[in-house]
């Protein structure tokens, strides 16, 4: 048999697939569809203090190879998971990753510490990322000092893993994952979506009200695979992956490209059962191979001798 257990800093997961956030409820609503105890790990919706309602519609518009999201982080607010969903998803042998965010530095702290004083919760992952807010989200991840910062003050709040998302629109990913490793992050993952946005050519208006949105699905995977090589290079912590994965050999590339597990996201909703089929793509290639773990996968990358002077 071989080994699908992973470690993303802190935590260990039972195999390298985790349902990535906004794209898998409160993990609940997919109880009906797959065996939540098959996920090695899944990242609720971001969560903020208070509830959110989001943006008004249309903010789901499907483009080619991918789509486009306005959400603008509708959510439940932390108390209300907290006592509605948490107790039932305590019941699944799944670690489960709460995804956070807020306006300013002082609610993702709140956040962070309400988590942290229940039962039941194994990591935390900060949402510096978002493109579909006004305040808060992606101005702190383009800025590596401000996200440095933000990590500092949610470590501080904090002794459960935790994970930090960057975002693809920041300048340099690496410098951005190199202050968040520095300011006491326990992993990073790495790409939400990227700033896109769609035209109704007849009416000649933006596709979504908020004119533009998040671009996720297979259209990004050959950047996200990208960003996750270079920020796999710079940072010392373990790094996750995600951007578009949708099959077995997705998640090989990036596990190869130095990705200790993945996300899948925007492929849960053509196929809900989806990371069940990944997890098992990954273990038989593994037979095939006759590698006994996935450890030996990771960023086992060949790079050709001549490749590494021409670039
Ligand atoms: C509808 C939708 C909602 C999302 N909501 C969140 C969220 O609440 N927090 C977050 O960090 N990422 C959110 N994301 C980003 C995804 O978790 C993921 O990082 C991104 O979509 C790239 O992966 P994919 O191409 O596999 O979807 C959302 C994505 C989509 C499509």
């Amino acid at each position: 048999m071989v080994n699908l257990s992973t470690n993303t800093g802190g935590l260990t997961l039972k195999n390298p697939v985790i349902a990535a956030s906004g794209t898998f409820g409160y993990g609940l609503e997919y109880c009906q569809y797959m065996d939540l105890n098959r996920l090695g790990g899944l990242i609720v919706k971001g969560l903020s203090l208070n509830p959110h309602l989001g943006n008004p519609p249309p903010r789901i518009i499907e483009t080619t190879g991918g789509m486009l999201n306005s959400i603008g982080l509708q959510n439940i607010g932390v108390d209300a998971f907290i006592k509605e969903k948490l107790p039932l998803l305590r019941q699944y042998d799944v670690a489960i990753i709460v995804n956070i965010f807020g306006q300013t530095v002082e609610e993702y702290v709140k956040v962070a510490r309400r988590l942290s004083e229940v039962e039941g919760i194994n990591g935390v992952e900060i949402n510096i990322s978002c493109p579909n807010i006004k305040a808060g989200g992606i101005m702190f991840g383009k800025d590596p000092q401000q996200a440095g910062f933000l990590t500092k003050r949610v470590r501080e709040a904090t002794p459960l893993p935790l994970m930090v998302k960057l975002t693809p629109e920041a300048r340099n990913i690496s410098e951005v994952a190199q202050r968040v490793e520095d300011s006491g992050a326990d992993s990073i993952s790495l790409v939400n979506t990227f700033l896109g946005m769609a035209i109704d050519v007849e009416t000649s208006k933006p596709l979504l009200a908020t004119i533009t949105g998040g671009l996720s699905g297979p259209a990004i995977k050959p950047i996200a695979l990208r960003m996750v090589w270079e920020v796999a290079q710079a940072v010392s912590i373990p790094v996750v992956g995600s951007g578009g994965i949708a099959s077995a050999r997705d998640a090989l590339e990036f596990i190869i490209a130095g990705a200790q597990a993945v996300q899948v996201g925007t492929a849960n909703f053509i196929n809900p059962a989806i990371s069940v089929e990944i997890i098992e793509g990954i273990g038989k290639y593994l037979q095939d191979k006759k590698l006994k773990g996935i450890k030996q996968l990771v960023g086992s990358l060949k790079i050709p001798a001549h490749e590494k002077t021409s670039h």
